[in-house]
């Protein structure tokens, strides 16, 4: 009859009306990128450290990342952000000199900020403005940068006091606010700090490790707070790994150089040599068999597969300490426990990586991956078109939710409408879609006793109507 029709009717308006705001706009998809500088990817397994395997439990895990040489901090998160090799990107070392612009980049005095070293490339978050969307970064080496006349739509200026908790606070903000960011980046001193200072075989490492283990927990627990845990794509990585050093193990310049016959630009593990005016033949020969764990290169003779040769801030001369070698001017220089910074095919220079979100597979591991094969996978995710590259999106496509390409929207709300509802094995993962679907259910049942009682008011009582349309009003809108 008429009224049963007008009762679906209203239950499928009901259904729909409920469910569209939770099939979230595809268009939307939502990237946290997310640095832990200096985690190697054995860490995972020092100690225990949960909220990392949770994440790999329930999205993607890729055992063995191949990051670029040279395997120190800027160099590689300027690869993570534009997927280009450091001789690309121009960010070469974390202490460089441009003899065309005759100007020195030093991370030890935080002589950064000039925009010239950083504008041979365009990092993410600027062709990302460039699509018209909008980005936020929280610390993330370069984000307070003016590159290309541009800043994150969002950043906070680099402030190593500000804490973790902080940032993520922040970049929550971002998230939620009324023009939400899609893109932000996340990033952490440690374990990098702590590495270089006790070593990474250190037994103290361990309550480093857990302390960003907990870390990790805060973030996870306040994206699942903002409802974000299951709509936002998060990517967890590093830029290097570390290796143990030694006070047997250091190679001191000064017993081979004249000091007045070179200018030392980049110490350890990579001294970048440039030679005086016509010393450099005698300062290579006098390096070239120096000892038995430095191996000298002359600019053009670097191996090929570290793809670090064309560029002017590659100094003539670079001299590559074996791993766990030390490189120093005089033994009265800084010497640190822990180093990183050698061949990136060595296994203990290489960092970890997690993915979770709508667009991961789920439980899933992958062998190994290049680490510029991130940056055109953002690009994917973000919906942009990626600058010229040293990537693979179709190395790392397997990654991903093949269910779930760009162009479809996130369908997971409509399962729970089948009554897919997670037994509790599926711990608090599932607890957010169970807690939507009890809503949804929940709603959609009152909804539904709101119509019903209506139309029997309507058919029995029609002096009451207006009444009745009071009282239905706030609760259809609840
Ligand atoms: C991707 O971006 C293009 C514009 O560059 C737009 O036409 C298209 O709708 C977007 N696709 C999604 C799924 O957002
Ligand atoms: C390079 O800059 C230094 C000062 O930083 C200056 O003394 C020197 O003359 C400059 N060299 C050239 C070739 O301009
Ligand atoms: C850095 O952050 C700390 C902690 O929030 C704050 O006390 C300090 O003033 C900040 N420094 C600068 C230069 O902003
Ligand atoms: C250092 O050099 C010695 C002699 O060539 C070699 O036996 C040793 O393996 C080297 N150490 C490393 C870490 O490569
Ligand atoms: C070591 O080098 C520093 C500068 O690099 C210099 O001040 C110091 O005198 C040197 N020490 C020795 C023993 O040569
Ligand atoms: C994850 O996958 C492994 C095998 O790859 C399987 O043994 C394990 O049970 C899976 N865990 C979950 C929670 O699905
Ligand atoms: C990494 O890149 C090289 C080419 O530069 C390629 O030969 C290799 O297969 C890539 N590795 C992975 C795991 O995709
Ligand atoms: C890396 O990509 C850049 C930009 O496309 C290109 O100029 C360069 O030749 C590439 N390097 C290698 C080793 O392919
Ligand atoms: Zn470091």
């Amino acid at each position: 009859n008429m009224t049963s029709k007008l009762l679906w009717a209203s239950f499928i308006l009901a259904t729909l009306t409920f469910a569209t705001p939770l099939s979230l706009h595809p268009d939307q998809q939502k990237v946290l990128l997310v640095s832990f500088d200096g985690f190697r990817w054995d860490y995972l397994y020092k100690v225990p450290t949960p909220h990392f395997h949770y994440v790999m439990k329930y999205g993607v895990h890729v055992k063995q990342v191949t990051n670029i040489f040279i395997t120190k901090t800027y160099p590689n998160f300027y690869t993570l952000v534009t997927g280009l090799f450091a001789e690309s990107h121009g960010i070469v070392s974390n202490d460089m000199f441009d003899p065309i612009l005759n100007k020195s980049f030093s991370l030890d005095h935080m002589n950064i900020y000039d925009s010239e070293f950083w504008e041979e490339a365009t990092p993410i978050w600027i062709t990302n403005q460039r699509a018209g969307h909008t980005s936020g970064a929280a610390m993330w080496p370069g984000t307070d940068v003016k590159i290309h006349k541009s800043f994150p739509t969002h950043y906070m200026p680099y402030n190593e006091s500000v804490s973790f908790e902080d940032r993520v606070d922040k970049i929550i903000e971002w998230f939620t606010s009324k023009e939400p960011i899609n893109l932000g980046l996340l990033y952490w001193e440690d374990p990098d700090d702590m590495g270089h200072h006790l070593g990474p075989d250190s037994p103290l490492m361990g309550p480093v490790i857990s302390d960003i283990d907990n870390k990790l927990g805060y973030l996870i627990k306040m994206l699942k707070k903002a409802n974000l845990w299951n709509t936002l794509n998060l990517i967890i990585t590093s830029d290097h790994g570390m290796t143990q050093c030694s006070e047997n193990r250091i190679i001191e310049l000064d017993q081979y150089l004249d000091k007045d016959h070179y200018i030392l630009i980049d110490q350890s593990p990579v001294a970048a040599i440039l030679p005086k005016e016509g010393k450099f033949d005698e300062v290579y020969e006098a390096l070239a068999h120096a000892h038995p764990n430095l191996t000298v290169y002359k600019k053009e003779e670097i191996p090929e597969r570290w793809h670090y040769r064309h560029n002017d801030r590659i100094q003539p001369i670079i001299a590559v300490a074996d791993e766990g070698w030390y490189i120093l001017q005089n033994k009265s220089d800084d010497f640190l426990l822990g180093s990183h910074g050698y061949d990136n095919a060595l296994p203990e220079m290489h960092p970890m990586f997690l993915a979770h979100g709508p667009a991961f597979r789920n439980n899933f591991t992958k062998e190994s991956m290049n680490s510029t094969d991130l940056y055109p996978l953002l690009c994917h995710l973000l919906n942009i078109t990626a600058m010229p590259h040293n990537g693979s999106f179709q190395n790392v496509q397997d990654l991903l939710n093949s269910a779930t390409p760009r162009t479809t929207p996130y369908m997971k709300s409509t399962t729970f409408l089948h009554g897919s509802i997670k037994p509790k094995e599926y711990e608090q993962e599932e607890s957010y879609a169970y807690f939507i679907g009890v809503s949804l259910g929940s709603i959609i049942v009152i909804v539904f006793f709101v119509i019903f009682i209506k139309h029997l008011i309507h058919s029995q009582i029609p002096d009451l109507q207006d009444m009745q349309a009071e009282i239905a009003q706030p609760l259809l809108h609840a």
